[in-house]
């Protein structure tokens, strides 16, 4: 969703903006802008992408300033709906993520009070909102304006009149102060900060707060003055960029083989045989548990309907996986003792509401998270961190490995608490964890042949994946990867499903990606790659290296090495994100940044 950047300091602003807002285009880039209080209050905003902003601005004077990527919710991508939106004397400026609910009304008083607006967003009601209110003291004005709306915000607001400050405030849209010597920050998402510091501290709901270049006042809801603690941030500024690789998607994709061994390390013990997770977590596991709720949107629910499997095949207890924006409403009624949110970015705004409402509901929650620090990391009463370092393609890759990965992890936790697995069992276990980097790098050897592959894929309009037991939400993942990178229509199915609908789609034109692992599933999954190929697709089938029989059945086969059933998931997936990956570049696409989509999804 949208980014925000906030400084002041000793540098020139403009740099300072421009720089993280580069950092920061992968939560939403339809539009940008930025505004600077040097001699007087500029702002510049453009259509598409930071460099067409950073090269249509004139060097501007000034070492505070506010900037902000858009993400179109409410009005379309246009100069005048960018942000920094402006009060109607121009001397305030305000960037805003979020969606304010009842921003008609306002904006009907505030116009006939005479503002008169220029965009079509809820967020411009903002500066006239504060204008209203200004009596020559920034935060007042933004305080209380605050108490008269309704919805999701985090905004950082600048008046030309105290040129010194910055405003901040959050409700249920990340915001974070970035901590330098003789400068501070705001932003959206520490990612943006991690060039000129590494030191924060997370607001939450509610709270707002003045920054100057050498002070941090932080209030609460009622105003009172509060201390925070400051956080060290350990992610790499280096992670962040490309390093050699065409495309952020490719680096995380090829950067699995390490991420899969930080989120294994300090967790397995060959030596004790043993699991171990966050003490909060391993309290809240050792808790009865009659049953689990995992809770997700997108590829990481994927994860949690393939932590299904794995939970259900290791513990005996029955998991239940429900997409957050579906849950937040109807999910809590018949609740789990446990539920267990996934969430790469920790602020997709479903999942939290979803949290709060089982939080309320009594359950126990832990998150499965990237992002230390987090929204919902913070809410939950534990969390797993996936510790993959920044992910900056939309399309999720190594989070998603590790997602699984520590889903497993619990899985085991359990299973050893409930003495469900013996130590022979979960040695098995962590012996073939410890060989999937490997197994990574050997897919990832393969790459030219994926490419190749892809070039079957190309043309096509629309693609079907389909895979039974764990393979069916891998299909569905590879669906998705290729839907939302490629723009090509494709569908994930179990494989059962097909001749129940789907099939009256298929034409020879529609070419069938098939998953084969060689479990007790096999003969009927080969009799589906026989179903279908009766209809004239052609198959590829990313199928066991050990596999002797599968050339017979599919026109093309992708190898994944051999692992116990469940742990080929890791590889399989690496095929379908290489796969999607090289369609799309095939195609000419943007990979790293879809169109239409956000990395982060912080409204409703
Ligand atoms: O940050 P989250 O994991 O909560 O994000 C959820 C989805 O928006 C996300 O997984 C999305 O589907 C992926 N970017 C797709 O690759």
């Amino acid at each position: 969703m949208c980014g925000i950047i906030g400084y002041t300091g000793h540098r020139a602003a403009n740099d300072v903006l421009i720089e993280s807002l580069k950092r920061l285009d992968y939560r939403g880039y339809d539009s940008a802008g930025i505004g600077i209080i040097g001699e007087n209050l500029q702002v510049f905003k453009e259509i598409g992408e930071i460099s067409m902003l950073q090269h249509s601005i004139p060097k501007i004077k000034g070492n505070l300033g506010i900037g902000h990527t858009r993400w179109a919710t409410h009005g379309k991508v246009s100069k005048e709906n960018a942000h920094p939106h402006l009060s109607c004397d121009k001397k305030i400026a305000v960037v805003h993520n979020g969606i304010i609910e009842n921003f008609r009304t306002l904006r009907e008083e505030l116009e006939n009070k005479g503002h008169i607006f220029t965009s079509q967003t809820d967020s411009e009601i903002i500066a006239h909102l504060i204008e209203e209110e200004y009596k020559g003291n920034l935060e007042q004005a933004v305080s209380s304006s605050l108490k008269k709306i309704q919805g999701s915000y985090a905004i950082v607001v600048i008046c030309e009149d105290e040129p010194e400050k910055l405003v901040g405030a959050r409700n249920e849209s990340p915001l974070v102060i970035g901590v330098g010597d003789n400068e501070n920050f705001f932003a959206s998402d520490v990612t943006a900060l991690l060039k000129f510091t590494n030191r924060v501290i997370y607001l939450d709901d509610g709270e707002f707060c003045i920054v100057t270049k050498d002070s941090i006042h932080i209030f609460d809801r009622n105003n009172t003055e509060i201390q925070k603690k400051e956080n060290i941030i350990e992610w790499d500024f280096n992670d962040a960029k490309k390093s050699g690789f065409p495309h952020f998607m490719l680096k995380e994709i090829y950067e699995q083989s390490d991420s899969v061994q930080r989120v294994l390390r300090g967790r397995v013990s060959e030596i004790d045989r043993s699991i171990e997770l966050p003490d909060k977590v391993e309290i809240l596991l050792n808790d009865a548990i009659d049953s689990i709720h995992i809770v997700a949107c997108g590829t990481s629910l994927y994860s949690g309907m393939i932590g299904k499997y794995l939970i259900e095949k290791i513990t005996n207890i029955p998991v239940f996986v429900e997409i957050s924006s579906e849950y937040r409403y109807f999910g809590t009624k018949d609740r789990s003792s446990l539920v267990v949110f996934m969430t790469q970015s920790g602020e997709t705004a479903d999942t939290l509401g979803a949290l709060k409402k089982a939080k309320n509901a009594g359950s126990r929650t832990i998150v499965v998270t990237n992002v230390i620090g987090s929204t919902a990391a913070r809410i939950a009463d534990g969390f797993v961190l996936t510790q993959c370092g920044p992910e900056i393609g939309v399309a999720a890759t190594k989070t998603f490995t590790s997602q699984m990965l520590s889903l497993l992890l619990i899985a085991l936790k359990i299973a050893t608490i409930r003495k469900e697995l013996g130590s022979d069992e979960i040695y098995s276990y962590i012996r073939n964890l410890k060989d999937i980097p490997r197994q990574i790098r050997q897919v990832l050897a393969q790459s030219d042949k994926i490419a190749d592959m892809a070039k079957h894929l190309k043309d096509a309009t629309s693609v079907f994946f389909i895979g039974r037991g764990v393979n069916y939400p891998l299909s569905l993942e590879g669906a998705l990867k290729l839907k939302e990178i490629s723009y090509i229509h494709a569908e994930g199915f179990a494989a059962g499903e097909i001749k129940h609908g789907p099939f009256a789609l298929l034409t020879k034109d529609t070419p069938v990606v098939a998953i084969v692992t060689r479990d007790a599933t096999y003969d009927k999954i080969i009799s589906n790659i026989g179903e279908v190929k009766a209809r004239g697709p052609q198959v590829i089938a990313i199928a066991d290296e050990k596999d002797t029989e599968i050339e017979k059945h599919a026109d093309f086969v992708l190898r994944f090495p051999t692992n116990t059933g469940l742990l080929s998931c890791v590889s399989i997936t690496v095929i379908l994100q290489l796969l999607a990956y090289h369609v799309a570049k095939l195609r000419g696409c943007s990979i790293d940044k879809p169109r239409n989509l956000a990395k982060s999804v912080t409204v409703e």
